[in-house]
Formats: structure tokens, C-alpha cells, sequence
């Protein structure tokens, strides 16, 4: 009850402040300490907990990492991390569409930078080595007035993936100008290599550290294939689908939906499903090794249940952490442990992508397996 009221609280403040102000009591240790009731999964050598992760941007300076174990979440993304500190876009720049459970945000990169984000991480390996049941990943991306683009992922990898256990190649924030134009074939082979280069260049002991590519929702078919198959011939882990979307849902109820930037939570949810699902369905036809992980509106148990239905693999949310508040991970975790119970599912792997089709997906989350 109490966090239902805090949450309802911080939500009445400017959406900048009210994360400050989150991540400070999250820093003081004011958050719920949450009895563990796990959904976990293995993919490749990485062995998830529980498959429910905060998405990058919540954590941007990996200053929380420890008390996000706290909130029944398996793995958290930090950053985006650029190589130099960044004071992003004038503010106000993020703005929370109430009617709509939706959240725009023009950021830019907001964040304090590589070094000081090393730092951090080096004190939280200190008592967490990579390994350890909680898993981190680090979500790296260019500075908007960087020189050469390519070589900031190289930096970043060389400099940050020894604390990783895996890396993040953000290649679609809508509020980085071009930054998308690295979801071209040419431009996207170079940044592999040149994160893969920095990977080698630094001391991380994991020769094969798992690489993960974000991706932008607003992308055609075309763009998906080439983007998969060189993430296939390139040897990368997966995909992560996906970032916050420029498109504006003509049934959006809040004013705010004028604002530019990137739009994320519930109006999210039917655009990410579908590439995920267009992504899943080419990954298995041409059977390639590639694992997905979710993102987009993601809210309650059910809307889990679909992405995982649908091909994810992991799953991670962020704008519903604002709107349902600290236990958000709980509620999820114990409706999907009732489906799960519902469907006779002892392992989630094994429903993994088990259709092509969001909307069936939908339906069994509904009805459950035997009443489509
Ligand atoms: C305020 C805000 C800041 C974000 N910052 C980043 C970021 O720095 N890097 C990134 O890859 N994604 C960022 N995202 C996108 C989220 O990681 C996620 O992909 C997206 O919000 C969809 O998930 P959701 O609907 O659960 O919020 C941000 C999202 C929000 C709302």
C-alpha cells in the first residue's frame, strides 16, 4: 500500500525530477525488499535468474545496480554510456502521457560519461563478480558530437566490457540525429567490428562476450532481414526489440503526444510485438542461433506472457516501472507463474515462439493453451 501511495506521489512531480528523485531513494536504500519468486531461464552461457530485466535508460549511470536486486528483476541494462559526459537535449525532455500509460522522451545521451560509469561498475564488481546471478548488461552509444562515431563504440567496448555480461549496441535512439543510419548493412557490419575490436583490446576473461544489437520498432521487413542476417553472419548473441518508436498512435488520448521524441509504454506494446514476431518467425525459418530479448509496453503478466509467446527469450520493461511503481517486477513474476501453472509450463523455454502470430499469442495468454 505504502508504495502504491510513494508511487502516486513521485508521479505528480516533473517525470526528470521524479526519476532523480527514484534513483536517490533507490541510492538511500528506500525500496521495497522483495521475497524472490523467479521465472528462470539459460540461453547460451548466461544463466538468468529470473527473465524480467529493467531496460536501459532507467539506470543510465549504473548507479543502482545493487538495489535493483531488491525489486525481483533478474538482469538490468545500464546506460546508454557515451564515451564523454553529456548533458543531452534542454530540458523538459521527458514527458509522461497519463491517459495513454505512455512516456516520451528526447533525452539525448543524458549521462555522465564512461569514466565515471567505469568507476561504478568497478565498485559493484567488487562485491558482485560478472557470474554472479544478477546479470548486467551495458548499453553503449556514440556521443552526438563525436568525431568518429565508429570509434566510440571501440572505446566503450574496450573500456566497459570487462564488467559486462553482455554488451548492448544501441543503434536506435531516435534522439541521437543519424544514429539510426547504423542499422544500414555497411554501417552496421563496421560497428560490430569495431565493438568486437574493443571487446579483444580489453581484459575481459570472456573471449565470447555475449553482443546484443537494440533496434529501433520503426523499420520495414527489408531492414529486419539485412539487420538479422548480418547479426546471424556476424556471430552476434541477439537482438533486443525494441527502443521507443516516432510514430504517434492517431488514438492517443494525452496532449503531450506532440512532443518529438521517442514514445514508450502501452501504445508501444502492438509495434515492438509485431517485429519481434516478424524477427522470431525469420530467425526460425532460416534457423539461425539468435536470442531475443523483449521490450515495449510491457506491463502485466499477460503482456510478458505474449512477448515470450511470441519469441523473447528475456523480457524488459521501463515506462511501466513509473506507472505501476517499484513492485511492478513482483506483479508481473507471480501472474506469469500462474500461467505458467495454468498451462502445465515447467520451463518457459519451451514456449518460447511458439507462434508466428501476435494476436493468437494474445489469445493464450488470455484463455490459456486449451481454449483458443
Ligand atoms: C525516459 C527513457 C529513457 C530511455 N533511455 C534509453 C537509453 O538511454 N538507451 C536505450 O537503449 N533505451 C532507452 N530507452 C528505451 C527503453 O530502454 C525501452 O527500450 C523502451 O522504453 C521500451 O520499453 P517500455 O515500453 O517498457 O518503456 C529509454 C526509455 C525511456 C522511457
Amino acid at each position: 500500500m505504502i508504495w502504491k501511495f510513494i508511487t502516486f506521489f513521485v508521479r505528480k512531480l516533473d517525470p526528470e525530477i521524479a526519476h532523480k528523485l527514484t534513483i536517490k531513494f533507490l541510492k538511500l536504500g528506500f525500496h521495497p525488499r522483495l521475497n524472490q519468486s523467479v521465472v528462470p531461464i539459460k540461453i547460451g552461457n548466461l544463466i538468468f535468474k529470473n527473465l524480467l530485466g529493467v531496460a536501459a535508460g532507467f539506470d543510465k549511470n549504473a548507479e543502482v545496480i545493487n538495489k535493483i536486486h531488491f525489486l525481483n528483476f533478474g538482469f538490468t541494462e545500464v546506460g546508454t554510456i557515451t564515451p564523454v559526459p553529456q548533458y543531452g537535449n534542454p530540458k523538459p525532455r521527458i514527458f509522461r502521457l497519463e491517459k495513454d500509460k505512455a512516456i516520451i522522451n528526447r533525452n539525448g545521451f543524458n549521462n555522465l560519461g564512461m569514466l565515471e560509469a567505469k568507476k561504478r561498475l568497478e565498485d559493484y564488481r567488487k562485491s558482485y563478480p560478472v557470474g554472479s546471478d544478477f546479470l548486467v548488461g551495458i548499453n553503449i552509444g556514440p556521443n552526438k558530437n563525436s568525431k568518429d562515431r565508429f570509434n566510440d563504440y571501440k572505446v566503450l567496448a574496450k573500456n566497459l566490457s570487462v564488467f559486462a555480461d553482455y554488451i548492448s549496441i544501441n543503434v536506435s535512439s531516435p534522439n541521437t540525429p543519424k544514429l539510426r543510419d547504423f542499422q544500414k548493412k555497411e554501417n552496421l557490419e563496421k560497428v560490430i567490428n569495431f565493438v568486437k575490436d574493443g571487446i579483444a583490446a580489453s581484459k575481459t576473461i570472456k573471449n565470447k562476450l555475449p553482443i546484443f544489437l537494440k533496434i529501433a520498432p520503426d523499420i520495414n521487413k527489408q531492414t529486419l532481414n539485412s539487420i538479422i542476417e548480418i547479426a546471424h553472419s556476424q556471430k552476434i548473441f541477439g537482438l533486443i526489440i525494441s527502443n521507443t518508436t516516432l510514430d504517434r498512435d492517431k488514438n492517443l488520448k494525452s496532449k503531450r503526444s506532440i512532443e518529438s521524441g521517442g514514445l514508450s509504454g502501452k501504445p508501444l506494446f502492438k509495434k515492438s510485438t509485431d517485429i519481434l514476431s516478424q524477427a522470431n518467425k525469420i530467425i526460425k525459418n532460416n534457423n539461425y542461433k539468435l536470442f531475443l530479448i523483449a521490450a515495449g509496453g510491457v506491463s502485466d503478466s499477460k503482456s510478458a506472457y505474449v512477448k515470450i509467446l511470441c519469441g523473447a527469450h528475456l523480457v524488459q520493461l521501463y515506462s511501466s516501472l513509473t506507472f505501476e511503481g517499484p513492485l511492478v517486477a513482483n506483479k508481473i513474476i507471480g501472474g506469469m507463474l500462474k500461467l505458467m501453472k495454468r498451462d502445465n509450463i515447467e520451463n518457459i523455454f519451451d514456449i518460447v515462439g511458439i507462434t508466428d502470430n501476435p494476436i493468437e499469442a494474445m489469445n493464450i495468454a488470455i484463455n490459456g493453451f486449451k481454449n483458443p
